[in-house]
């Protein structure tokens, strides 16, 4: 493996699995369920961690090494492991580093099925939880309990796009001796980085913004070498591998992630600015406007806004549906981190089984529409949502 030694838009480029006989330049694809060996010793010397030989496609395989390798650059993390889908990821995350009667203290603005795993699965094994409010960072302490194993927030959190301060997590983290783990789906480590900010492991969904063409599925975990040892021998053993093939093309993704994220962060800021004021729209939120309530975290610890853009039309929820109608070219999808823009509205979508109440808990209301901003030129974007916006009210 090529090593990290580059700045980190080259190591994106440059870490590459070792050249075959063939010397090809660009990665091939290993299909391999498993690997071979020239004779019985070599075999025992690899299955005695006496080598750097792979053993099986559940463990390890040299496209599966290469995408990590090349998110543990980027990240700045000792070391990682990728899984099949970026709930897998999270759900290692949790399950190899708690106990039964451990306690998680978790931000409750968080994605839906991340939600679901902490309300619904982890109190069936006997671990415990407490949400508290995203914007009130000040309450974490007191809910910290003698077996409170970790605190784990995404910032920015999906759908709301709200902001926590990482650096002041990892304090309050330390003192208690807990683990810090951040989902950084939504920034990418192109525009910030968790672990420099006392982040102790990062999940992702590689799915969204590192895919960024909306073809496959992966997760990935990376951190602080002894938590990531746990997390893979739960997967070794439990099996929620990534497959070599979405590997190679998360792999190859990671090439361009750093001009794509400034290409969406660049359009989604000149969207969020363009419909600030529009009489449609009650409000807008993106991180890098100086009306959104953590603008002074974001500006403190991210380097752009990233392309999530959402704004509140006037007309509420039955606007919603409407305004989803209208658009005649951004598409309706379950998907966000694309090159093609994205609109959805949660409300009566995702999270239409939950009472206004609930859904104002997780930073969502009824009329609030979430924007995934491509790579299409701008203008294109703006146009289709303006004319929505007029015939949708
Ligand atoms: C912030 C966040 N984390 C985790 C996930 C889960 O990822 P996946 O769909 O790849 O399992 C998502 C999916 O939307 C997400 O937005």
């Amino acid at each position: 493996m090529e090593k990290n030694q580059y700045r980190p838009e080259t190591n994106a480029v440059r870490i590459q699995t070792e050249k075959t006989w063939q010397m090809e330049h660009s990665t091939p694809l290993f299909l391999t369920s498993s690997f071979t060996y020239d004779n019985a010793e070599e075999m025992r010397a690899t299955f005695a961690d006496e080598t750097d030989n792979n053993i099986y496609t559940r463990f390890s395989n040299p496209n599966v090494d290469e995408f990590v390798h090349k998110v543990c650059a980027l990240e700045g993390a000792e070391a990682g492991y990728a899984t099949a889908s970026g709930m897998s990821a999270v759900f290692a995350s949790f399950m190899a580093l708690m106990n039964a009667g451990d306690h998680l203290v978790s931000a409750s603005s968080i994605f839906g099925s991340t939600h679901t795993v902490i309300t619904k699965f982890l109190p069936k094994w006997g671990i415990e939880y407490s949400y508290f409010d995203i914007n009130k960072p000040e309450t974490v302490e007191a809910l910290i309990r003698p077996n409170t194993k970790m605190i784990f927030v995404e910032t920015p959190s999906n759908p709301g796009l709200e902001i926590v301060d990482m650096s002041l997590l990892a304090q309050i983290a330390n003192k208690h001796n807990i683990i810090l783990n951040v989902d950084n789906c939504f920034a990418t480590p192109v525009l910030q980085r968790p672990i420099a900010d006392g982040a102790h492991i990062v999940t992702h969904s590689a799915t969204k913004w590192m895919d960024g063409q909306g073809r496959v599925l992966g997760g990935v975990v990376v951190g602080r070498k002894d938590l990531i040892k746990e997390i893979y021998s739960f997967c070794r053993s439990t099996g929620p591998a990534m497959s070599p093939f979405n590997a190679w093309v998360l792999s190859k993704s990671l090439e361009t992630l750093h001009i794509r994220m400034a290409r969406h962060s660049e359009s989604a800021l000149t969207l969020a600015k363009a419909l600030e004021g529009n009489p449609n729209i009650t409000w807008v939120k993106y991180p890098m406007l100086e009306s959104h309530p953590q603008y002074a975290i974001a500006k403190k610890q991210m380097s752009g806004g990233g392309g999530i853009v959402c704004f509140e039309l006037k007309g509420g929820l039955q606007s919603g549906t409407r305004f989803l109608d209208a658009l005649k070219m951004l598409t309706l999808t379950a998907n966000l981190g694309d090159s093609r823009s994205i609109a959805s509205h949660p409300a009566s979508t995702t999270h239409a089984k939950l009472t206004d109440a609930e859904r104002a808990k997780v930073g969502i209301t009824p009329g609030m529409i979430r924007i995934s901003v491509g790579l299409e030129n701008v203008q294109d974007i703006l146009e289709d949502i303006l004319q929505a916006l007029e015939n949708s009210k």
